[in-house]
């Protein structure tokens, strides 16, 4: 399979896995990847063998708690999981055998060349939640929130989908409020000048984001829509 890595400045790897996770990873994650060297499907229904009604990404999604969250709640929903760093892909791909979950699949490198292989108005969810921040000045054009990704966010989003972003890091929010008010197909719901602390419907919290809570930050949730 080819593997198109794109624009990723995380960590690809950490502590040495443990067995259980490296079979996981060998023998289960080559059954849930998606491989964009194929044609992308017209319908995402394509990758689920259970009836779909919609489909949502979460983009860098950690160990995966919240992912596993949304995709047991929802069952009806296709979940398109992404995350580079192997250590996080290989505890989810641990639980979601555990669980014998059906609507998740999975893509393991940066997320841009995977939002620009899908059909157009495929997603009607987007999640970006506790992207890494590199709060240094210097280290601000690594984020994932960029006009370039922005474009691709919005482009795979339905005609009134949503694209939530979630961080801890206060120049974070001002940098991507001001990304999206020069982004012509997304429009942030609610006032821009709130503090954005209040907390989505049904929300289980990341992991990250409960470290942050520790350590005394306080954590804002943006919802944007595609207009
Ligand atoms: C700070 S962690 C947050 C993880 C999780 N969302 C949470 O809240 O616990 C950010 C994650 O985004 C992933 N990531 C970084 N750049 C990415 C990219 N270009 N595409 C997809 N995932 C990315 C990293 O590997 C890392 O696991």
């Amino acid at each position: 399979m080819e593997r198109r890595g794109g624009a990723f400045f995380g960590r690809r790897k950490g502590k040495p896995l443990r067995p259980g996770q490296r079979a996981a990873l060998e023998e289960v994650l080559p059954t849930l990847l998606i491989d964009i060297a194929a044609p992308a499907p017209d319908d995402l229904q394509a990758f689920f063998a259970i009836p779909t009604r919609a489909f949502r990404m979460e983009i860098g999604f950690g160990g995966g708690e919240h992912l596993l969250h949304e995709a047991k709640t929802h069952s009806d929903v296709g979940f398109i999981g992404v995350e580079p760093f192997e250590n996080g892909m290989a505890k989810a791909v641990v639980a979601i055998a555990k669980d014998k979950i059906a609507n998740i699949r999975l893509y393991d490198q940066d997320a841009a060349p995977l939002l620009d292989w899908l059909p157009p108005g495929a997603l009607e969810r987007i999640d970006l939640l506790y992207p890494d921040p590199w709060p240094k000045k210097r280290h601000w054009k690594r984020r994932f929130v960029n006009a370039e990704n922005l474009d691709k966010v919005a482009r795979c989003l339905t005609p009134d989908g949503t694209f939530r972003f979630a961080t801890d890091i206060e120049s974070y929010v001002e940098w991507t409020l001001e990304a999206v008010a020069k982004n012509r197909r997304l429009a942030l719901i609610g006032d821009p000048l709130g503090d954005h602390s209040e907390v989505w419907p049904d929300w289980p919290g990341t992991r990250y984001e409960a470290k942050a809570i520790r350590e005394g930050r306080r954590p804002a949730y943006l919802t944007f829509r595609k207009s």
